[in-house]
């Protein structure tokens, strides 16, 4: 094993450690704390003024002890938004279709829930306006920790430099530090029940 192997290995067990924490501190949240911090962080987030000018969102739909996107993804709708929702590839690269409405759903792949309109390809994602993204963590500089597919590492590489990116925590889960590596993609700010919006870098 050569040195860059070996740093790889080291990065992809801090991660896998790191997922397995947070996780657990996830799985110990009540319910109606989850619930309620979804609320908070659906008004945090629509009241972004960066929100009520993008004409197109990009989002997703929760799942687990993710905070709740539903009521932010249905109120944007309802606002007229333009709203896209990712469909999970068997190589974990991100698809999008447009949302309209709760019934423009089904069940997808790993529990999620997935829109059922006409596929629109990965690069779709590059005509939002504003782009709305899980974490496990991120931190100070805007680096996030998903769930281990890299999914929205490839999302948002395709997502210009301008484009306002916002990853949905916890409280507790923006730290000072999150292990990453070359493929891992910062965001430009987090959204949290209580202490709302924060800016990064
Ligand atoms: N831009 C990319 N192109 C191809 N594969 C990627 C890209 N970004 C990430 N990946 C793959 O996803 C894997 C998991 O990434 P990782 O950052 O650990 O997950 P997550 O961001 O979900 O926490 C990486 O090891 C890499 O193989
Ligand atoms: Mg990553």
């Amino acid at each position: 094993m050569d040195r860059t192997d070996h740093d790889e290995v080291a990065l992809r067990s801090r991660k896998a450690a790191l997922r397995r924490q947070l996780a657990a501190s996830r799985n110990r949240t009540p319910q109606h704390e989850r619930d309620a911090a979804g609320r908070s962080i659906r008004d945090a987030v629509l009241s972004l003024p960066e929100i009520q000018m993008a004409g197109t969102v990009a989002a997703y739909m929760s799942v687990g002890t993710e905070p709740d996107t539903r009521g932010l993804v249905y109120a944007l709708w309802k606002r007229g938004t333009y709203v896209l929702l990712p469909l999970l590839q068997a190589d974990g690269d991100l698809d999008w279709a447009s949302y309209e409405g709760p019934d423009s759903l089904a069940p997808g792949p790993r529990g999620l829930l997935e829109p059922t309109e006409p596929r629109r390809g990965v690069t779709a994602v590059t005509s939002a306006d504003l782009v709305i993204v899980p974490a496990l963590a991120v931190d100070r500089a805007g680096l996030r920790l998903g769930r281990g597919g890299g999914s929205y590492d490839r999302a948002l590489a395709r997502v210009g430099a301008a484009v306002p990116t916002v990853a949905l925590i916890y409280d507790d889960e923006l730290v000072d530090e999150v292990p990453a590596g070359p493929f891992d993609q910062p965001v430009r700010m987090v959204a949290r029940p209580r202490q709302g919006i924060t800016r990064l870098r």
